[in-house]
């Protein structure tokens, strides 16, 4: 029942309407900002640790700030603390009090060293922001304003501040005490405690503050630096406990990971490390992927573990994408950090971008690129035509942590990636040192890195910037003309609506073309062309004949194009482009055009016959090409997804572009039976290894058995058993566990169950074990997701855990979509569920929730009643509430 209002009708939104609503939590804006009345240029903490009672005792020594307006009074933010102790300048003081959670302390003068003693329990924090327990270990989040849950401070990254840290804390339990910066002193009490100081030379906010302590064991190696410096570097896992797995061994690609990212800064942006030693630990609960605290990276397990037994090739690849980002942050984020939490996207774009460019170095760039744009159209695209719809550069927020989104990071790292294609590699280079130059020990905006770029590079930036200010995913819509022998390009852009921006402007889209000559199918040079007025023509003469036209390749702005290519151009681009990722995309738009045809009931049987013989030759023609590499192969073999091809149109009906697109594969799969047959045959002989060559056939193993299974359920089923038996790492053995979890036959639960014996003390693989069931093609996918749910190793309290099974499912089409919305209704569950528990989690599940609006009206009122009672939940953070509230908008 319903206890908030029993008089209501279970799910009636009317009744549940007229309950008094919360107060909207305060939205902060963007222009309102004011520099902080006073600098705290020293801090210094004091941990007295317990997993259940930990006592802190802050000194800050603040100064007026002289570029603020002088105050009489400090404010310091904290969350759900008291202080058991006020003192200013060494004396107690009665001159504080508390405004909501903050403390609010009368300065009379101009410089004052200000004493704080607070208590908290780690134990009890399942938020996992400031200081809590993980597995007997303590540790921190700090990012965005998890320091104020530790005690009251300036929590806003504009005010640095020098660190020195003292922990101490019993020696059994915790034998590792941690910290940023450098190991300054440590020593025992004699009474079973023992304690470490820690000091770190470099200013920093209060988000990049780390305290970790536990049973550790650590991976140890040294890097030396270009201009001599030896650095420690560790890698921190907790010590295994009876019957637990020894996680030690699999920290070595990370280690290789980080002293590959550490020599690839200096040679790539010229970035020295700066510190004596590098600490990562790794953290089996965690909010996030991973944290770059100074000289402390604190990391999900996911992001730091890996071998070949447990872990995919996209594991591998992820471990050192995540490692990179967080030790480039270094520079773009703690070096040079954010003047508010609007200008997120100076740390996170850029350090997103520089993580893309070094794992195109360390594997196969062009792979690497049509990953990254997969990502990019799955998650941000969506998320820019919808209701959370927001700037790179946002203009406001509730709750800053639901901006850590695809926008701000993918979208972000486009928008600076476009700068280095009209700068040049050498220019945008010259701009980023410039930056770096500049801004070395600030905290800096948006602008400042324009700025910065402009200068250095030698750029007009202005109307650039419209990429800062404008949401939405530009469409291009793109014609070829030819007459005589010129051929004219013309192009017209509009920048969609977005909530709080029903206007905007034409923006600078910097668009790689070629034309190829259709008969010897070469080109004369790539030409980047910039469009920035809402239409614009581009000549081309010396063509004899229509030239088959190659836009947008390597995927130079985020945009989206509206070319209605013919087929026949398709096909020649799939086969014969040079740009590897023109050619993914001419084998994406053959299926999506063909699919939003079928679904728009546009073609006939004979037509949709000749549509799917048209792309079976593509495909046949991708499977024998012996120029391509197995991983490249591999990427021309994927069929374009649900979301993106549902992304592609203005209301879907989720229920038939899932079996259009199930059709689509069989028919492939059955007029391809013998190709797809003989290609697995053919990987499945390459030796194995992490090079390029066997994980590349793994991959083309694996999407064959992902045909198979539409074309021939049967045949499928035993090839699959037989890869998962003859299974030499968790690529080959995962993959054809993720199509027997979508078939009916026998294998399906023989394997399932074998895989949960094998693995079932390795947390991150059962979390697989989880999301195979949770996002697999079995018609009673929903069945297995509810059943799950109340397996013994579910934990709500494990994001890892309930990302596994919930995120999973929320993506899997058909059983998300559930015509009589159960599945939506189980996602609400979770949601109102988990809010009291860890607020940040449960608000990541509400975007799928929120696409309702491009959702066809039945489950579209499904959709949004589950959001309404959500938002009549009592008690709702706001975390949720925002979320909830802009998604119903
Ligand atoms: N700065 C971290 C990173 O991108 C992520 C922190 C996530 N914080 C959050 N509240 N979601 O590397
Ligand atoms: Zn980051």
């Amino acid at each position: 029942m319903d206890i908030r209002n029993p008089s209501a009708p279970d799910g009636n939104p009317e009744m549940a309407d007229a309950a008094v609503p919360p107060p909207a939590p305060a939205v902060i804006r963007r222009v309102d900002y004011q520099p902080f009345g006073w600098l705290v240029p020293r801090l210094e903490l004091d941990f007295q640790l317990g997993l259940t009672d930990t006592r802190v005792a802050a000194t800050l020594h603040v100064e007026r700030n002289p570029a603020a307006t002088p105050t009489g009074q400090i404010r310091l933010n904290g969350e759900g603390l008291a202080p058991l102790e006020v003192t200013v300048d060494g004396q107690p003081t009665s001159l504080w009090r508390m405004a909501g959670d903050d403390l609010v302390l009368d300065l009379p003068g101009t410089a004052h060293t200000i004493g704080l003693v607070t208590r908290i329990d780690p134990a009890a924090n399942t938020q996992l922001s400031g200081l809590y327990a993980s597995g007997g270990m303590l540790c921190t989040q700090c990012e965005a304003e998890g320091f104020r849950r530790i005690t009251f401070f300036p929590d806003r990254p504009d005010v640095l501040s020098i660190y020195s840290v003292r922990m101490s804390g019993d020696a059994d339990a915790f034998p590792v005490l941690l910290s940023n910066g450098n190991l300054t002193a440590r020593g025992d009490n004699g009474d079973g405690t023992h304690w470490a100081e820690w000091h770190d030379p470099w200013p920093k906010p209060s988000y990049l503050f780390a305290l970790v302590a536990g049973r550790l064991v650590a991976n140890r190696d040294t890097f030396t630096t270009r201009s001599g410096r030896k650095v420690d570097l560790a890698i921190y896992v907790r010590e295994a406990g009876a019957g637990e797995e020894d996680d030690l061994p699999r920290t070595a690609h990370a280690m290789a990971s980080l002293k590959r990212s550490m020599t690839w800064d200096e040679e790539q942006f010229g970035r020295e490390y700066d510190l004596d030693t590098f600490n990562i630990v790794a953290v089996s609960d965690f909010n996030a992927g991973a944290m770059e605290n100074k000289g402390l990276n604190v990391f999900n397990t996911k992001y730091v573990l890996a071998d070949e037994e447990t872990a995919t090739d996209g594991d591998f690849d992820a471990v050192e994408g995540v490692i990179a980002h967080e030790y480039f942050h270094n520079w773009s984020g703690n070096r040079v950090t954010c003047r508010d939490w609007f200008q997120l996207s100076l740390k996170e774009g850029f350090t997103v971008l520089r993580d893309q460019l070094f794992s195109q170095d360390m594997g196969s760039a062009p792979v690497k690129r049509i990953e990254d744009v997969r990502v990019l159209r799955g998650a941000q695209f969506p998320e820019d035509s919808g209701p959370l719809a927001h700037p790179i550069r946002p203009d406001e927020y509730r709750e800053i942590s639901n901006f850590y989104t695809a926008t701000v990071y993918n979208k972000g790292a486009e928008v600076i990636r476009m700068m280095r294609v009209m700068a040049g590699e050498e220019r945008f280079r010259a701009g980023c040192d410039l930056y770096f130059d500049r801004h070395d020990g600030e905290a800096a905006t948006c602008e400042d890195f324009v700025k910065a770029i402009e200068d250095g590079a030698g750029l007009d930036l202005n109307q650039f910037r419209l990429w800062y200010a404008q949401a939405g995913t530009p469409r291009v819509t793109v014609r070829l003309d030819h007459a005589g022998d010129v051929a004219t390009l013309h192009l017209a852009q509009v920048v969609p609506p977005t909530p709080g921006q029903p206007d905007k402007r034409p923006m600078p889209i910097p668009l790689k073309v070629a034309l190829f000559d259709r008969a010897s199918g070469i080109h004369a040079g790539e030409q980047l062309v910039v469009l920035d007025r809402a239409q614009q023509s581009f000549s081309f003469p010396g063509f004899a004949t229509r030239p088959v036209l190659s836009i947008n390749r390597g995927f130079t702005a985020p945009v989206s194009i509206e070319h209605a290519a013919p087929v026949e151009d398709l096909v020649f681009l799939a086969a014969r482009d040079d740009d590897p990722f023109a050619r993914y995309e001419a084998m994406q738009e053959l299926v999506v055009g063909h699919l939003k045809d079928v679904v728009d009931g546009k073609l006939s049987a004979s037509e949709r016959d000749a549509g799917r013989a048209a792309i079976a030759g593509a495909l046949a023609a991708v499977i024998a090409d012996p120029a391509l590499d197995d991983l490249m192969r591999g990427e021309l073999l994927i069929l374009p997804s649900q979301t993106y091809i549902a992304e592609q149109m203005l209301i879907a009906d989720p229920g038939t572009i899932h079996h259009e697109r199930q059709a689509l594969r069989g028919a492939l799969a059955r007029a391809l039976e013998g190709e797809f047959v003989a290609l697995h045959q053919r990987a499945s002989a390459v030796p194995g290894g992490l090079n390029a060559a066997a994980r590349g056939a793994r991959k083309v193993k694996t999407q064959a058995l992902v045909y198979l299974a539409e074309g021939n359920p049967d045949l499928a089923e035993q090839m699959a058993a037989a890869q998962y038996d003859a299974a030499d790492t968790m690529t080959d053995r995962q993959g054809a566990l993720m199509v027997l979890a979508g078939l009916k036959g026998p294998q399906r639960t023989h394997k399932l169950l074998d895989f949960y014996q094998r693995y079932r003390s390795n947390p991150l693989v059962v979390d697989k074990w989880f999301g195979l069931q949770a996002g697999s093609l079995h018609p009673h996918a929903i069945e297995h997701v509810k059943a799950l749910a109340t397996h013994p190793d579910f934990n709500l309290k494990n994001p890892n855990r309930v990302r596994s099974l919930y995120m999973v499912f929320a993506a899997n089409p058909a059983a998300f979509h559930a015509e009589d919305g159960e599945g939506y209704r189980m996602l609400a569950d979770l949601i109102i569920a988990l809010d009291p528990v860890n607020p940040q989690t449960a608000a990541r599940f509400v975007p799928p929730l929120g696409r309702w609006r491009r959702i066809e009206p039945r489950r579209a009122a499904l959709m949004r009643a589950e959001l309404e009672r959500i938002a009549a939940t009592p008690g709702l953070s706001r975390d949720t509430a925002e979320q909830v509230g802009r998604s119903l908008g």
